[in-house]
């Protein structure tokens, strides 16, 4: 597939995705989301991927929302939050770790985007909010669970019913980022974190992603895919290999199997 909004490149077995809509502000068209939607499973698929960053192209913004000049065209709102919420909760439930480097403006649909993310780091100008409401919207693409689950019921809240932004200082005070980074850090630090991830046993990286989000999933215990997924990785041939390099007292090299 050509991809008319959005540029890969790959440095070593990271994935670096940039949304390129710059005189948009990299807002999501349906075009850009089904670019994504493809990327996602390239993500998943790919043998030669361990790990992945979401950024935006220019320096000013990272994702302004959805394309707000597509709404009055689309016919079903259902519709319309399904698609997001699809396929951002296959990027949350990535067996791979998905970095957001929010590089600007992160608003509606793009706070929701860096939320689905597995972390966040952003650039000292980066603004975060949902400002559906000021369109007598709500956000539909995970909006109203990951800002709560992120920071918290009264500040989702405020910031969910007043349309007003914040900055990258409050985001990091929140817990909605990891790190402030300059902005031409972004990237290179997210490689140095995902080339340590990259190097661990892949069964266990999947596994912790997903007994981490089962915390989150009101269906599941957590603690039981906790006790499946140690004792996946527990009868795996990289445990024996990490345990028996610690007695050995060398480095482990792990396979993923
Ligand atoms: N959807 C579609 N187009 C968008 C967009 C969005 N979410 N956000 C920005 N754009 C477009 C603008 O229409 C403008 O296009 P134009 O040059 O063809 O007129 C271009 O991107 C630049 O945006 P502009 O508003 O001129 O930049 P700014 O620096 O003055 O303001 C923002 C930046 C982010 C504050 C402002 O663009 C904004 O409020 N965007 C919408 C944010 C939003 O409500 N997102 C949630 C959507 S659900």
């Amino acid at each position: 597939m050509t991809y008319n909004n959005l540029f890969l490149k790959q440095e070593q077995e990271i994935l670096i995705v940039t949304l390129n809509r710059p005189d948009k502000l990299n807002a999501l068209n349906i075009e850009l989301m089904k670019e994504l939607q493809d990327v996602v499973a390239t993500i998943y698929d790919s043998k030669n991927i361990r790990s992945a960053i979401i950024t935006g192209n220019g320096e000013k913004s990272f994702v302004a929302g959805a394309d707000i000049s597509e709404f009055l065209k689309a016919k079903d709102g259902k519709i319309v939050a399904e698609n997001g919420q699809i396929l951002f909760s296959k990027i949350e439930k990535s067996p791979k770790p998905i970095i957001a480097c929010v590089n600007g403006f992160a608003l509606g649909g793009g706070c929701e985007l860096a939320m689905s993310c597995h972390f966040r780091f952003a650039s000292p100008n980066a603004v975060f909010g949902q400002p559906e409401i000021n369109l007598g919207l709500i956000p539909g693409w995970g909006g109203t669970q990951r800002l709560t689950n992120l920071i918290g019921k009264a500040r989702a809240l405020e910031f969910l019913l007043t349309g007003n932004n914040f900055n990258a200082e409050k985001a990091l005070q929140f817990g909605l980022i990891n790190y402030i980074f300059p902005q031409n850090e972004l990237i290179p630090k997210a490689i140095e974190i995902l080339n340590i991830i990259n190097q661990k046993s892949s069964i266990c990286v999947e596994e912790t992603i997903k007994a981490v989000n089962n915390f989150y999933d009101k269906d599941t215990n957590g603690m039981v895919t906790e006790l499946y997924s140690f004792e996946k990785c527990f009868k795996s041939n990289d445990a024996k290999e990490g345990i028996q390099a610690f007695l050995d007292k060398r480095k482990a090299n792990f396979k993923g199997h």
